[in-house]
């Protein structure tokens, strides 16, 4: 245990049953951390049962001014974003003042297009700067965002694109990624292919590589922009508008449209950025997660930017062009706060310190976070130790695309336990359920008896709704524990009341901190030509906590080779994104199936992960010599890895 700093926070655990005691005073008061064009009445209302929950209903505000304007009175001059190429030649620092008018010009281009209060407006862009401009432009004239990671396949970026039913798409000629460019509007006009709705495609130029080009549809983002006014008025929304739409993995089917609305979502992450960074006046903060995820939406653009933070934008990957580069920012900018995932401190500690950290200092660092998945001791320890040569306060954030922003979190001020992510944020009352009873589990638990963690009242930060299906929002997260909303982990709860997240209890994999479901995936590998039928499940992985592990039946008449899993393997990072890495490819002739063909995967995770013993009953499979074919000819990827350490 790290202890560090023994002195108990008065100010946190006071504000924080306070916040239990009266909820609605509480918020009411920190409502105050945003400007309001008409104050609201009501705090809150509705339910988890009746799936309606609002918060500060009657106001009306609006979110770019919030993160924007109304700091040009004092801090003009301050820089919004110092934004990083992935070349660390290429560098450019943005004020408020300019952020403001380059959001201003979007807005009116955006209008110039006809994009109207309401509409979904798709953005597929690199980690640049126009990313958080166009976002803020969208909330500035009432458009809907619904941004798609720069790394997922024009098949992923068409699913999302048509769900929304999007008539705008915002793209850039290119991006880049540790030196190799990737073709964004190549991909969105693969995708477009498939969807029928999308009427103008806005291109920003960036890696100048543009080989197709379509008149009626492509836009030169750069050209219409000189053409417009250069001031473009907030429209006034309502707190419950929506703001954004952003995809995230559910455990079954496509991808769960995740709806956030203005007010509510805005207090919550600008609350939650304040506090859990102990956000000082003059920090330079630096969340390394893309604008494509829920932590760059919340704490990249939204949270900070209400909190006229000094943000790093970097469009590179952790170790590109040197291994340091990650330390070399830190310094070059001076970084006081610095927000990564658990997989890139794994990856760049196994790259040796002499690499990473020998030539770099890191004197500014204070606080850091993690977040995404678990933190593993050994990966804690580095990141303190020597990434923050002791001195630094580590905060291990647990939330979800879902939660809007950050849920448990360790308070700065206080020891932190290394692996855990001790402490319900301000207002947010979990509790841990038997899995099977439903009944709250009260005492002291332990890694072995975790139980399903659940939030028992809401949250201005919480989502809505799912795009379009009520019924799939109820269903997923408050028709499973009646009267809790299940955000589908488990978890426990050790004797000091601290809480430890053990992972994900549905069919969901988290590979690199990234939610994958395994139904998506299986859908893909389907979907070539050689397969019958597949089954992943998740491994776990040395750097990046899963990997997939695939059982896959082929066609009649197909031979299997090496050859053609390295090509179905290839069909899914083209299909579905390269995040989606495949490390082992099991032929297998059958799957594991109740009679009424439902596939075990409790079964074929066990067997991927050599625990077998731990397999239980298997009377209720329709074939019970399945079992003994699929472990003798399992992949031996678990040994391989051991051995080659
Ligand atoms: C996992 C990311 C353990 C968890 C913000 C959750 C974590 C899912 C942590 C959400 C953490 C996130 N410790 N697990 N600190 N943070 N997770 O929607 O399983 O991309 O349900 O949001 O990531 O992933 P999402």
């Amino acid at each position: 245990m790290q202890k560090r700093k023994l002195q108990m926070s008065e100010g946190w655990l006071t504000q924080y049953q306070r916040s239990i005691d009266d909820n609605a005073t509480f918020w009411a008061k920190k409502s105050e951390i945003i400007d309001w064009i008409k104050p609201w009445n009501t705090v809150t209302s509705g339910s988890f049962q009746e799936g309606n929950v609002k918060w500060f209903e009657e106001g009306i505000l609006n979110v770019s001014y919030n993160c924007v304007d109304r700091h040009l009175s004092k801090y003009a001059d301050r820089i919004a974003f110092y934004w990083e190429g992935d070349n660390p030649k290429h560098s450019q620092a943005l004020s408020y003042q300019a952020l403001y008018d380059r959001v201003n010009r979007f807005a009116n281009v955006l209008k110039t297009l006809g994009v109207k209060k309401g509409d979904v407006v798709c953005i597929y862009l690199p980690m640049i700067v126009e990313a958080p401009v166009a976002m803020l432009a969208c909330a500035r004239i009432g458009a809907v965002h619904s941004v798609i990671f720069g790394g997922f396949s024009p098949v992923a970026i068409a699913d999302r694109v048509n769900d929304a039913k999007c008539t705008f798409i915002i793209t850039a000629d290119g991006g880049y990624r540790g030196g190799k460019s990737i073709p964004l509007k190549t991909n969105v006009d693969e995708a477009i292919k498939n969807c029928p709705t999308v009427e103008k495609v806005l291109v920003v130029e960036h890696a100048h590589n543009i080989n197709n080009w379509n008149d009626k549809i492509d836009v030169h983002y750069y050209k219409l922009a000189q053409q417009v006014d250069v001031f473009c008025p907030i429209e006034p929304m309502n707190a419950e508008d929506p703001l954004f739409i952003l995809y995230t993995s559910g455990s079954t089917g496509k991808p769960k449209g995740v709806v956030h609305t203005t007010a509510g979502y805005l207090v919550y992450a600008a609350t939650t950025h304040k506090q859990i960074f102990d956000l000082k006046d003059g920090d330079v903060y630096w969340c390394t997660a893309d604008v494509g995820w829920i932590t760059g939406h919340s704490y990249v653009i939204y949270g900070p930017l209400a909190n006229a933070t000094t943000n790093v934008l970097f469009e590179g990957v952790p170790s590109y062009p040197q291994k340091s580069r990650f330390f070399d920012v830190v310094d070059k900018y001076k970084v006081n706060i610095f927000y990564t995932a658990p997989t890139a401190i794994r990856a760049l500690q196994a790259e040796g310190d002499d690499a990473v950290l020998a030539n770099t200092k890191r004197d500014s660092l204070r606080i850091l976070g993690t977040v995404g998945e678990p933190i593993n001791r050994e990966a804690w320890h580095w990141y303190h130790d020597k990434v923050g040569k002791g001195k630094c306060s580590i905060v291990d954030t647990w939330w979800q695309t879902e939660t809007g922003g950050v849920m448990i979190s360790p308070d700065h001020t206080q020891y932190q336990k290394p692996g855990s992510a001790m402490y319900p944020f301000w207002g947010i009352e979990p509790a841990i359920l038997d899995k099977n009873t439903a009944n709250e589990l009260k005492g002291a638990l332990t890694a072995h008896d975790y139980g399903a963690i659940v939030i028992k009242r809401p949250w201005p930060g919480m989502m809505r709704t799912l795009w379009g299906d009520h019924k799939r929002y109820m269903d997923s997260y408050f028709n499973v524990y009646l009267g809790y909303y299940f955000p589908g982990d488990g978890a426990y709860r050790d004797k000091d009341g601290h809480y430890w997240i053990s992972g994900r209890l549905d069919d969901v994999i988290s590979i690199a901190g990234h939610r994958i479901g395994t139904a998506e995936i299986e859908s893909v590998i389907d979907s070539h030509e050689a397969v019958a039928e597949t089954a992943v499940v998740g491994i776990p992985d040395a750097i990046k906590g899963e990997v997939i592990y695939a059982y896959v039946i082929l066609e009649k008449g197909i031979t299997p080779s090496e050859l053609l899993k390295q090509d179905i393997m290839e069909w899914v990072r083209k299909t579905y994104g390269p995040i989606a890495s495949i490390k082992v490819i099991q032929w297998v002739p059958m799957l594991p199936k109740t009679r009424s063909g439902k596939i075990m995967r409790r079964i074929l995770r066990k067997i991927a992960h050599f625990e077998e013993q731990q397999i239980g009953d298997t009377s209720t499979l329709a074939d019970a010599n399945c079992v003994k074919n699929l472990i003798a000819n399992r992949s031996d990827y678990r040994i391989v890895k051991k051995g080659s350490q």
